[in-house]
């Protein structure tokens, strides 16, 4: 479908049929078939940002994972209509995180007694539920681009706070290790699938960062194995990668960043570098053909795209978009009033965030 020509034609000509009507928005993980057709591209952040300033577009079609796609019908007029082109679109990750599971998690704390210092802290890669416990629980959502200020926020809202860190176990320790000066015995990891999360009622007590036990399928991947083979044969090689990456690879890593500092990084590189990235595939080998003068490699040996990414692709950006000229919405994500409003209150203390 990639060079496909009939498709592009229809694509084009379906944007061409809307005009300002819709609205594209592609997140950087995106296939090169669908992105090109995106009206701006970016990370989740900056995506939930544009989707709220274009408050005319009828239509925002959300070329990327069904959390962000909820996240921009959160953001947007109810007036607005938000577009998944494939409901198979979701994220690994977030699913690691029901809600259930973290009203029982909260209920273990309260019988601890400690909920009362807990500040619950999701990253924007949770479903709108999760986001509207936080927003109910006086929490916060994070992107990558923002964990810090946003734990830093956390823990100043009340003394001895302690932060809930939902669904990413590696973005919640790299920020608090790498950026908060906490050590790694201030973090402890609840497992939803064990009982009281598999911690005592005193490691809860004495931790002041509660990590959820979720991770991200495609940066878990990353291996330091790789990272030191990569330094054998390339002696000036720099590797660069996500904080959804280990622990351990952050720590063998030059630089960690959010996918917007992976890209802003590479464009700053000088010619002639040599950069071993870990993140998400579609976003690396695009770099690396924008960027000829530079030497990028993917940080793992197998290829590995985000499969839920993935799913958005020509046929189906197509189909929702040729079912919007023909007067018919397809795939509409709408989260209901009550979630949203919740949900509301934890992505605005977000975007209030100072930088
Ligand atoms: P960012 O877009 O915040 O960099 O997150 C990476 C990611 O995994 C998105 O699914
Ligand atoms: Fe989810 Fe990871 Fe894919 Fe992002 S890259 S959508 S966090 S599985």
């Amino acid at each position: 479908a990639a060079s496909d020509p009939d498709l592009v034609a229809r694509a084009l000509a379906a944007k061409a049929a809307l005009g300002d009507k819709v609205f594209v928005l592609g997140h950087h993980y995106q296939r090169d078939e669908v992105i090109q057709f995106a009206d701006v591209t970016g990370d989740s952040f900056k995506l939930a940002r544009d989707a709220a300033a274009r408050p005319d577009a009828e239509f925002i079609v959300f070329c990327g994972v069904h959390f962000m796609a909820e996240s921009a019908d959160i953001l947007t007029s109810p007036q607005q209509q938000v577009i998944l082109p494939d409901l198979a679109a979701g994220c690994s990750m977030a699913d690691m995180a029901r809600l259930t599971q973290v009203e029982m998690a909260w209920d273990a704390m309260v019988e601890a007694g400690v909920a009362d210092s807990v500040v619950p802290v999701t990253y924007m890669n949770s479903s709108a539920d999760i986001k509207a416990f936080c927003g109910r629980n006086g929490g916060v959502v994070c992107t990558s681009s923002n964990a810090e200020v946003a734990l830093e926020w956390a823990f100043d809202q009340k003394p001895d706070a302690k932060v809930l860190f939902l669904p990413d176990q590696h973005l919640g320790r790299n920020t608090a290790v790498l950026k908060m000066g906490l050590t790694l015995d201030d973090c402890v990891v609840w497992d939803p699938h064990r009982p009281n999360g598999g911690l005592t009622t005193e490691q809860l007590r004495d931790a002041k960062m509660i990590l959820w036990k979720g991770h991200c399928s495609v940066h878990g991947r990353f291996s330091e194995e790789v990272v030191d083979e990569l330094r054998a044969t390339i002696p000036d090689i720099q590797i660069l990668v996500h904080p959804e990456c280990k622990h351990e690879v952050v720590l063998k890593a030059d630089l960690v960043g959010s996918t917007e500092f992976i890209i802003n990084t590479i464009e700053a590189a000088p010619a002639g570098s040599s950069w071993a990235i870990g993140t998400e595939l579609n976003l690396v080998k695009r770099l690396a053909a924008a960027h000829p003068d530079k030497r990028i490699t993917f940080l793992d040996k197998t290829v590995c795209y985000c499969s839920t990414m993935n799913r958005i692709d020509l046929p189906h950006f197509v189909w929702a978009m040729e079912s919007l000229v023909a007067g018919q919405v397809v795939n509409r994500i709408e989260v209901d009033p009550e979630t949203e409003r919740h949900a509301l209150v934890a992505l605005e203390r977000m975007l209030a965030l100072p930088g």
